[in-house]
């Protein structure tokens, strides 16, 4: 193996093993790609707007607790609020979303938070297991990706702005 492609393989591996050393024994189904900053900066998101679909706890399908609280960041409100003539196209840079899972409608424990950030065009993404602060998953996750992709700009809970109506 040359120097440089020995360079190019621990730059890949040394966040992966970062992951590793994060989720302990537990061997998470994909590895922390990157190092975790998405909640940190979110800061107390307990405190953002709701999306108008869901102002109250809903429970869903999806594998995110059950029970599920739904956060946004001023972008998102703002992209929200737009009226274009061709509707929006997708969520703006900066936007972020964080998801609160829980095991019960009324109360219950946090079993699970979710983030997703928009930087640059591409969204990043942060999981943790209930109020832990070590993540499941950061970084571009293909399991979170993929199933994401079936959203508007991988947004699943809300939609993007419509044209005006006529
Ligand atoms: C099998 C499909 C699936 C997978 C895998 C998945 N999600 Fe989701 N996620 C959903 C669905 C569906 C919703 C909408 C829940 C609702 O109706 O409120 C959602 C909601 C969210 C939300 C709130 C914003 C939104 O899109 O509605 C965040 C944040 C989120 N997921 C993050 C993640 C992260 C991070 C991962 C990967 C670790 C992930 N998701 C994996 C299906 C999935």
């Amino acid at each position: 193996m040359s120097t440089r492609q020995g360079a190019a393989i621990a730059a890949v591996v040394a966040p992966g093993l970062l992951g590793v050393a994060l989720a302990g024994c537990e061997e998470p189904l994909q590895p922390v790609s990157e190092a975790p900053t998405l909640l940190a900066e979110a800061g107390d998101y307990t405190a953002w707007a709701r999306p108008k679909n869901r102002e109250e706890r809903q429970p869903v399908v999806a594998p995110h607790g059950g029970f599920v609280d739904t956060y946004i960041n001023d972008v998102v409100v703002a992209d929200l609020a737009m009226v274009l003539p061709e509707g929006l196209a997708e969520w703006s840079d900066g936007a972020t979303v964080v998801l609160a899972g829980y095991d019960a409608m009324e109360g219950g424990s946090l079993v699970q938070v979710a983030v997703m950030h928009k930087q640059d065009g591409v969204w990043a993404w942060e999981q943790y297991d209930g109020a832990s602060d070590q993540p499941r998953f950061a970084g571009r996750p293909d399991v979170c990706v993929g199933c994401h992709g079936a959203g508007e700009d991988f947004v699943r809970s809300f939609r993007l702005p419509d044209p005006p109506k006529k």
